[in-house]
């Protein structure tokens, strides 16, 4: 018996809005697993789950250092790491200073390190829509409001800046985008980014570029389109080793601050206070940093084939079945279309129930029409492949049967 009766405690609002139920396609799938049921998992973009060659021994050999017996943080994170990050940059034709990188422990707490410097409780930023499930959680929580630009297939998923001028108000701090953007795998072109600086001045608004799949495109020259050198506002380029080496274990990712003088020393004077009051980035993944970037060709090398040979299976086996992709430039996940017969979700769950193959469906992307699943490209190739073929039977099965009934 507890002394004091029990009260319930009141918690902050933050929590209130964010779905805690667990969705009808999680709980089918753990039926199914309680079941002893085999599933495809083709959601699966953790590359530590993907059987990757480039994951054994030699990694955690770096850890073997004397340096990660001492403990001497600096807020931007320990130059040697960050020297790195410019050597990264250096063979992408950016130079840059090691003043203008913060380390973060991952993109998250680079996205909150940003918000807190740009935002009060309130203000607003662009983001697209669809894109990055957890962008949504990341505002909330730093009481940011988003406000959603749409791609649209029919213009290949380019930002529009005309619709943009509708969305900014005297609110707005800065617009954001992915580079390629998650899920639909365009970068911001390049033949645009005249247009992009001369919107962003105009506004007084900062920007955000989230590269972490800048190096996953199919084409070697999206590579090079990183936005680290934009100066004309405020910018802030995102990255880490989560995507770029593989190992998002690791907790090591980046922040590359530039703009016009002297906003970027302000800025980064304020940004290296909130860091300092954070420090979270491991010293032993900073010391490690060096010897993993060695093997960055491998292993960049064996996830851009795994996701091109499963993508050139996508693009080969749905020519004539009811599913259709769009121009897709890189990244590790894609959006499929599906017929309307079903809604998204309504297809995740027929597909997970008849064919066992997990798929995402669009609405987790904020897919703002069409009916859309987003399967991941880094599956290992023949669960990928196996997957499609009960994908596309499964879906030209409802489809002829759909419109049998309509006819
Ligand atoms: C666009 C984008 N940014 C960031 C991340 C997460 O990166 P990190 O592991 O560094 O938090 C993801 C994860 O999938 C992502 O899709």
């Amino acid at each position: 018996m507890l002394k004091h009766p029990l009260k319930p405690f009141p918690f902050s609002d933050r929590l209130k809005s964010i779905e805690t139920q667990t969705n009808p396609l999680t709980l089918k799938k753990e039926k199914l697993i309680r079941k002893g049921i085999t599933i495809l998992d083709l959601t699966i973009s953790n590359p530590t789950q993907s059987s990757f060659k480039y994951l054994d021994q030699n990694l955690l050999e770096a850890f073997q250092n004397h340096a990660n017996l001492t403990y001497e943080p600096d807020p931007l994170g320990l130059l040697k790491a960050r020297q790195e990050i410019i050597n990264y940059y250096a063979n992408k034709g950016v130079p840059l200073k090691p003043d203008q990188i913060i380390l973060t422990a991952n993109t998250s707490e680079a996205y909150t390190f940003i918000f807190k410097l740009l935002m009060n409780s309130g203000d607003e930023l662009l983001a697209p829509a669809p894109s990055y499930p957890l962008l949504d959680d990341l505002a909330h929580f730093n009481d940011v409001a988003i406000k959603r630009y749409e791609l649209q297939a029919q213009n290949d998923w380019r930002i529009d800046l005309d619709n943009m001028n509708a969305l900014a108000t005297n609110r707005t701090r800065g617009m954001l985008f992915i580079h390629p953007n998650n899920p639909t795998g365009n970068y911001f072109h390049s033949s645009e980014r005249q247009n992009l600086a001369d919107w962003l001045t105009q506004k007084n608004l900062a920007l955000i570029v989230d590269e972490v799949f800048l190096d996953f495109g199919l084409e070697p020259s999206y590579r090079k389109n990183t936005f680290a050198d934009f100066k004309d506002v405020l910018t802030f380029t995102l990255s880490g080793i989560s995507k770029v080496l593989g190992l998002p274990q690791m907790k090591l990712s980046w922040i590359v601050v530039n703009g016009p003088e002297p906003l970027l020393m302000n800025a980064l004077d304020k940004l290296s206070i909130i860091s300092d009051t954070y420090l979270s980035v491991s010293t032993p993944a900073q010391n490690a940093f060096h010897d993993w970037m060695k093997c960055v060709d491998t292993i960049q090398d064996e996830i851009r084939f795994r996701v091109s040979q499963n993508y050139a299976r996508l693009v080969k086996e749905i020519s004539g079945a009811k599913i259709t992709v769009h121009t897709w430039q890189g990244g590790w996940v894609i959006p499929i279309r599906l017929p309307d017969t079903l809604d998204d979700e309504g297809w995740a769950l027929a597909l997970l129930e008849s064919g066992q193959v997990l798929t995402h469906p669009g609405y987790f992307y904020n897919f703002a029409d069409g009916v859309y699943l987003v399967v991941s490209l880094l599956v290992p190739e023949k669960i990928f492949a196996e997957g499609l073929v009960r994908i596309i039977k499964i879906v030209n099965a409802v489809s002829c049967t759909s419109q049998a009934y309509n006819a």
